[in-house]
């Protein structure tokens, strides 16, 4: 069965509930959704007003993070439970910003990772090299530990519909996309790894991103390489136009 494309746009901290809501509204009005899933992920305050917004509408939600307590005294976090009670179906994890800035790991994404599962949602778990790690020709070793670390204790009957984004870290807000056969070849290495780690099947099942410098002009030839599912914008999803041009090119994809 063929993977449906998984366009997201990863507004990080950006936007206004005001301004989310308005496009949110802009998005499910003016844009065909055949044969491509749409997910907004605004910052924390906009997820409820925004999954009220898109509701009845094939758009989903998305958080940009979690904690994976479900409650308690965690000044400062947000559970999975109150995720889902805000209207999210997915929430993005061990994003190359929270590992920079925020002290994320491979542990405490898989802890994460596990956590949203067990609350029915489902978790986008982004992983990339850094510029040093491509040039010492580390790539596919540190995608590698990053896979399978935040899989550890994931079962079958969940991964497989789970989403990985692969993330380049020099990719990210530079203007610098991965090439599409590079980007190809990390993704099929992904897919691979998802099939030694569980089976072929769960591997042809669960849906690989390509994200960083996403635009409407990069967008369908990344989108057309075999093993990427889909993609996570960030600059580019900030403007209707342009996020609107990428789902276009993702429905195009397919043709
Ligand atoms: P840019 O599209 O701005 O490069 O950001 C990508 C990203 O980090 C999405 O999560």
């Amino acid at each position: 069965m063929a993977r449906v494309q998984i366009i997201a746009a990863n507004w990080k901290m950006n936007k206004t509930i005001p301004e989310a809501v308005a496009f949110a509204r802009e998005i499910v009005q003016g844009v065909d959704f055949t044969g491509v899933e749409v997910v907004l992920c605004p910052a924390f305050p906009a997820l409820g007003p925004v999954a009220e917004a898109v509701s009845g509408s094939p758009v989903r939600v998305a958080a940009q993070d979690v904690f994976w307590e479900d409650q308690g005294a965690y000044t400062g976090e947000v559970s999975p439970v109150m995720l889902r009670d805000a209207g999210c179906r997915y929430v993005i994890i061990g994003h190359s910003e929270r590992r920079q800035y925020f002290g994320e790991t491979d542990e405490t994404v898989n802890r994460k990772v596990k956590a949203v599962l067990r609350h029915g949602l489902i978790p986008i778990v982004c992983v990339g090299e850094r510029l040093a790690e491509r040039e010492a020709g580390e790539t596919f070793a540190v995608v590698e530990r990053q896979v399978t670390a935040a899989f550890a204790g994931v079962e079958e009957a969940v991964a497989a519909g789970t989403v990985i984004a692969y993330e380049p870290v020099w990719a990210i807000g530079t203007g610098k996309n991965a090439a599409p056969e590079d980007a190809q070849a990390v993704n099929r290495f992904i897919r691979e790894l998802v099939g030694r780690l569980y089976s072929p099947a769960t591997a042809a099942q669960i849906r690989i991103q390509y994200g960083g410098s996403v635009t409407p002009e990069n967008a369908a030839s990344l989108l057309g390489q075999p093993d990427i599912d889909g993609a996570l914008v960030g600059g580019a999803s900030l403007k209707v136009s342009l996020f609107a041009a990428i789902i276009n090119a993702a429905s195009k994809a397919l043709l």
